[in-house]
């Protein structure tokens, strides 16, 4: 059989089929120029789109053709595509007016260390398969872990997100019960106890997803009361903990929340943690947004008496302006993680005396995430990350003053970060409960729809409640006034601040 001539990295080879191989480097010199300069012009006009994009559901699906190209198709036309099919259907995360759920940032030197990672392209599940991406993962979450406050007995790994790194640390917290259900599963078992998991009633679903996926189940989820201020109350959490061990259910973990999606309310991680001591409970600290903020020695108390916790959830990708994903699970028990997930087949066997990340968590493949927290870390400087986040608690306290000093709006829930939850309620009307969250919902709808600013909105005491969310490296205060002035314009209420 004649063997195919394969395309060598002069670009001028012709190939024998005229077809084969990867794109000439002169043609990817020249794309990537182009899509590098669309890449700039995006990023330094972000407001030329709406936020929120005018498209109805099916809309983009129309534009597309159902069944791929047969024949290659121009890098020329893909490019138009993008600009005129993709572009203006997006939710535009980087726009400075996104101030919705937690607003984020892909930052410039996230976006470098993308490019860099997309390139190199390692699959580090061993250390063999990427020695640099594994040292280097565990060198910048040790620099992170530092800047946090977090002592030295942590061991970091990324992962896709927070759901999976909460996924992770609870499936740990079930091995260290020594219940053999590595071993022998759950279904069928009469040996097993009713296993637990306790969480305050303001935690984020992914802990409810993660006991789902555990055997746990909807109904082995404790939710706990909180206090005035949307924390978990830790008395009523030792209460539900003594009638479980009364009625022989196990405790399998506890979840404290650093600043939870609705409020970012902080829990009493202190007084959480010595419960957990007390009863050999595993805690697990899900810190997904607000564990950033601890690089500010003014937000430390965050994670006071975290060090007697088993794992940290933090999601550079969150409000580090990582790009997303990158979320770091720490966990002080890595013995524990590698008893619940690692499993060696032959072809994966290797000498060295190290530690493979495959074997401490779901995923086997893993991508070159510590790269753009690395970029991160160092263009910015400690001392630059501290400076942004500063920035953004004062201007989301900023914004809180007008909300407090306005007699149409009220502040719903304390806001220790960036994150303030108000709501419209005009003075001098006595309206009903219900009329005034469907005036919520409509001015939410009527500011989101100019485009300018995309505002989010959760239930806190069974109230209609908006968020601002301010997170985004491109959002001024003047982004802030305008959100301010939008939603005073469209509630009809006389413009103040
Ligand atoms: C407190 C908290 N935990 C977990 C998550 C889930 O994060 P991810 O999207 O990284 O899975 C979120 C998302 O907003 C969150 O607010």
């Amino acid at each position: 059989m004649p063997s195919k001539t394969l395309r060598t990295d002069t670009e001028t080879t012709p190939l024998a089929n005229g077809s084969l191989g990867d794109m000439s480097p002169s043609e990817f010199r020249k794309h990537a120029a182009e899509f590098t300069e669309w890449i700039i012009r995006y990023l330094e006009h972000p407001e030329r789109y709406k936020v929120l994009a005018d498209v109805a559901p099916g809309d983009i699906k129309a534009k597309l053709p159902g069944s791929a190209p047969e024949q290659p198709e121009s890098m020329e036309s893909i490019f138009s595509d993008l600009d005129s099919i993709i572009a203006p259907a997006l939710t535009h995360w980087n726009h400075p007016g996104f101030m919705a759920y937690f607003s984020n940032t892909a930052s410039k030197p996230g976006i470098l260390g993308e490019f860099v990672s997309a390139a190199i392209n390692p699959n580090a599940m061993l250390w063999r398969t990427g020695p640099a991406v594994v040292e280097l993962e565990e060198v910048v979450l040790d620099w992170l872990r530092q800047l946090l406050g977090l002592s030295a007995d942590f061991y970091g790994l990324i992962h896709e997100g927070a759901s999976l790194a909460s996924l992770v640390a609870l499936a740990a917290a079930r091995e260290s019960l020594n219940l053999r259900i590595r071993e022998e599963g759950m279904i069928g078992r009469t040996d097993l106890p009713k296993l637990r998991v306790y969480a305050s009633e303001h935690s984020h679903s992914s802990i409810d997803k993660a006991a789902i996926i555990l055997g746990v189940g909807q109904s082995g989820i404790t939710k706990i009361e909180s206090d005035a201020e949307f924390r978990m109350i830790p008395d009523a959490l030792e209460r539900k903990i003594e009638i479980d061990l009364k009625q022989g259910v196990k405790p399998m973990a506890v979840v404290a929340t650093v600043g939870t999606t609705s409020s970012t309310a902080v829990d009493p991680v202190k007084e959480i943690a010595a419960i957990c001591r007390r009863y050999n409970i595993w805690l697990h600290i899900d810190a997904a947004y607000a564990g950033s903020a601890a690089v500010l020695s003014e937000k430390r108390w965050i994670f006071e008496g975290s060090e007697t916790a088993d794992s940290i959830v933090v999601n550079p990708h969150k409000w580090l302006f990582v790009p997303v994903d990158c979320s770091v699970l720490y966990c002080r028990k890595p013995d524990i993680l590698r008893r619940a997930f690692s499993l060696i087949p032959e072809y994966l066997k290797t000498n060295e005396e190290v530690r493979n990340p495959m074997d401490y968590g779901v995923t086997l493949g893993r991508r070159f995430r510590a790269l753009k927290l690395w970029f991160v870390i160092r263009t910015f400087g400690a001392e630059g990350i501290r400076e942004r986040l500063r920035y953004h608690i004062q201007i989301a306290q900023d914004f809180k003053s007008w909300i407090e000093e306005s007699p149409d709006f009220e502040l719903i829930a304390p806001a220790p970060f960036s994150v303030v939850c108000f709501r419209y309620n005009p003075s001098g009307k006595k309206l009903h409960p219900a009329e005034i969250d469907k005036l919520n919902e409509t001015l939410m709808e009527r500011v989101n729809s100019t485009g300018e600013v995309f505002l989010s909105h959760t239930k806190l005491r069974n109230c209609f409640v908006l968020r601002i969310a301010i997170g985004n490296l491109g959002t001024t205060e003047r982004h802030v006034k305008r959100a301010w002035e939008l939603l005073q314009e469209h509630s009809g209420t006389p413009r103040s601040a």
